[in-house]
């Protein structure tokens, strides 16, 4: 090719190129997810050991965690377990506040067995009731069970959450609760500075006050923890904690009409609360006791499931063996029609 049509060429080439219509912008391929993320996805689908080490001493609400439970929850499906843990009741009442050294070994047996079966672990402090009602007077405890709980545990792996306090309520309310979350984070960071942490909402766990719920925005790796138990009185219905349940027995639920409205609107409250603060949620605890009856528990239990799925919330069953139990200590088999609301890609 000579000169002059090499020249040719080259200008047909270059107006062809600026004749071409811009190519279409290209979808923006969705963020991968954060490792904040990936570790909340990893807690579900989770399950409770409720009414064990949560009991005054494990045993005396009827739950002792069997080794072989941990088996039984991984080949089921799960991926986690929440540990409820009733620190308080075996702590000394006076300064240093010491851990009894048996029940933290005993509570380091359970989350190693957890651990070994590739569960990952929430702790928590769970029924320290009488912070409750004289909160200022139980802080410097509380600091000094987690204190000792962070140190013990700092070298533990990523797949173990920490849940400072479950529950909070009556005098610790939701101003005071705020106050309380940058103490706590605090202390937790002095020992376990890369740690997941998990706050909960006042007045007990639930939706009601999510939207008073303050974490610090210097505060990147928490998790928010809310727990479902809605409509109370369908899912407490002969509870013998709940004062007048009985009279609340033969409530029904279904998925269906305002029912189901209000858990949607219930779920995108939270959604709402996640988005806005940026907080990934952790559905800790929900449950229908076993005085529902089955097609309620089942058309609640799963939809509860549905809705956390469908938002991109982790979740836990409350709980494994006990009154909402999914399993049967006693036949050690599985109430499959729980399990199957629970696990429902099995
Ligand atoms: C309490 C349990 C109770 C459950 C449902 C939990 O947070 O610790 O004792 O059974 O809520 O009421």
């Amino acid at each position: 090719m000579n000169q002059k049509m090499a020249i040719s060429v080259l200008f047909v080439v270059l107006v062809c190129f600026s004749c071409t219509p811009p190519a279409p912008v290209e979808e923006t391929q969705p963020l991968p997810p954060t490792t904040l993320e990936l570790l909340n996805q990893s807690l579900s689908p989770g399950i409770n050991l409720g009414n064990a080490l949560d009991a005054p001493a494990e045993g005396e609400w009827g739950v002792v965690i069997k080794d072989e439970y941990f088996e039984i929850i991984k080949d089921a499906g799960f991926n986690s377990v929440r540990v409820p843990v009733r620190w308080s009741a075996h702590t000394d009442t006076l300064a240093p506040f010491t851990i009894d050294s048996v029940f933290m070994a005993r509570v380091h047996y359970v989350i190693d067995m957890a651990l070994k079966h590739d569960l990952t672990v929430v702790v928590n402090t769970h029924h320290y009731n009488s912070l409750f009602n004289a909160p200022a007077e139980h802080l410097e405890r509380l600091l000094a069970i987690w204190h000792q709980i962070g140190q013990s545990f700092a070298t533990y792996p990523a797949q173990l959450v920490f849940e400072p306090l479950n529950e909070p309520h009556a005098k610790l309310t939701p101003a005071l609760w705020n106050e309380w979350i940058p103490i706590l984070t605090k202390e937790l960071r002095s020992t376990n500075p890369d740690r997941t942490l998990m706050f909960g909402t006042a007045n007990w766990g639930g939706i009601s006050k999510l939207d008073s719920l303050v974490i610090p925005e210097t505060e990147h790796n928490v998790i928010v923890t809310v727990h479902y138990y809605d409509p109370y009185h369908f899912t407490h219905q002969g509870a013998s904690w709940s004062e007048g349940s009985d009279e609340w027995l033969g409530l029904t639920w279904a998925a269906e009409g305002e029912q189901l409205a209000q858990m949607g609107k219930d779920f995108d409250k939270i959604k709402a609360y996640s988005v806005k603060n940026n907080r990934p949620i952790y559905m800790g605890e929900f449950g229908a006791f076993s005085t529902v009856d089955t097609t309620s528990r089942v058309a609640w239990t799963s939809q509860v499931v549905q809705e956390s799925e469908k938002r991109g919330f982790s979740w836990a069953y409350w709980e494994f063996c006990s009154g909402f139990g999914v399993y049967d200590s006693e036949s050690d088999t599985y109430r499959d029609f729980l399990l199957k609301a629970l696990i429902q890609d099995k």
